[in-house]
């Protein structure tokens, strides 16, 4: 979609809002698919609820984008447009065993950072691509912790009330890969409580982590990390593998060879494509299994 409405677009420069144009979400998402819009880039917080009024005022549809690495997008001219925060300066700020992290900082960069100053606890999320905001949202977890566990308060724009507010760690429920927050809540600021760690026994931790998670899952390849949730007390990966599905494709929308709950896009697949070998794999476990698998990617299918 292009704006085009002269009011939004002049509205922009005052927002703060950088507008790019025909923008390809293919080369915005770790999985390298998703068609073509227009971008706005938006540099302070404060504007949000403003630009969001208008956007809706002017009746042009938009979505929040953050990292692109948990998203599949369809193809072709998309009917809305992006919205995307800008990463301020500086990202992180340290405050004795509270960070404070702006959402659009990455996740990896913001691991190491803590370690640097002695703040651990997060070592298990070294490997997952993305942003702290997408992370908070679908409370990325791995080797045995999750980061809502370390949670103290998240600022957000809330769209119920078109406003930004700040949430305190127990008014927000983390489970797993779900939180409370409303589908239209942007992320933008989290504070962690974390523990004290000395720097070698996180870089220790985060070795261990990295080594787990290279043998096991297909870090060079593009893709959005695992496609389905595990069901209750049991593995959707083993699952999918043990059905001999790994190598199974649709086109080029392919089972990993070295973990079977991680599509991978051989070279310039489509979102049909790969939503076709979610439907095939998802039907072929519950013939097999008697288990609906739930995505644990989000789809952007209409
Ligand atoms: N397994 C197979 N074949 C496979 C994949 C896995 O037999 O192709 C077996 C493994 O050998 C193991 C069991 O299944 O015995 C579980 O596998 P793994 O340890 O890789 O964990 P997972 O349950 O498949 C979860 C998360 C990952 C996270 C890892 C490590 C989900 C859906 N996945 O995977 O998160 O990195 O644990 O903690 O919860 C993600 O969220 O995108 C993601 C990759």
């Amino acid at each position: 979609m292009r704006i085009e409405n002269p009011n939004v677009l002049a509205a922009l420069p005052g927002l703060e809002v950088e507008h790019r144009k025909g923008v390809a979400l293919a080369g915005q998402t770790s999985l390298g698919i998703g068609g073509t819009t227009d971008l706005l880039l938006v540099r302070r917080h404060k504007h949000l609820p403003e630009l969001i009024r208008l956007l809706q005022q002017e009746g042009v549809p938009h979505r929040f984008l953050g990292g692109g690495t948990n998203l599949l997008v369809r193809d072709g001219e998309l009917p809305w447009v992006m919205l995307q925060l800008v990463r301020p300066q500086p990202e992180v700020v340290i405050e004795g065993n509270f960070a404070r992290v702006d959402a659009a900082s990455d996740l990896g960069r913001t691991v190491t950072f803590c370690a640097k100053n002695n703040l651990g606890g997060m070592e298990g999320l070294i490997g997952v691509p993305g942003t702290v905001g997408g992370a908070l949202r679908m409370n990325a977890g791995a080797y045995g912790m999750q980061i809502g566990s370390y949670v103290r308060e998240v600022e957000l724009y809330r769209a119920a009330t078109g406003r930004l507010e700040t949430l305190r760690g127990p008014e927000i429920s983390f489970e797993y890969r779900h939180t409370s927050f409303a589908p239209d809540d942007i992320m933008l600021a989290v504070q962690l409580e974390l523990p004290s760690k000395a720097f070698r026994e996180i870089v220790e931790g985060i070795r261990v982590c990295n080594e787990k998670r290279r043998s096991s899952q297909p870090l060079n390849q593009k893709s959005a990390g695992c496609i389905f949730k595990n069901p209750p007390g049991a593995s959707a990966g083993r699952m999918i593998d043990e059905l001999g599905l790994k190598g199974h494709a649709v086109g080029p929308a392919r089972v990993s060879d070295k973990h079977a709950n991680f599509f991978i896009n051989k070279g310039n697949a489509t979102s049909a494509e790969m939503l076709a070998l979610i439907a095939d794999v998802r039907e072929r476990v519950r013939r097999a299994y008697g288990v609906e698998l739930h995505e644990e990617v989000i789809v952007w299918k209409d």
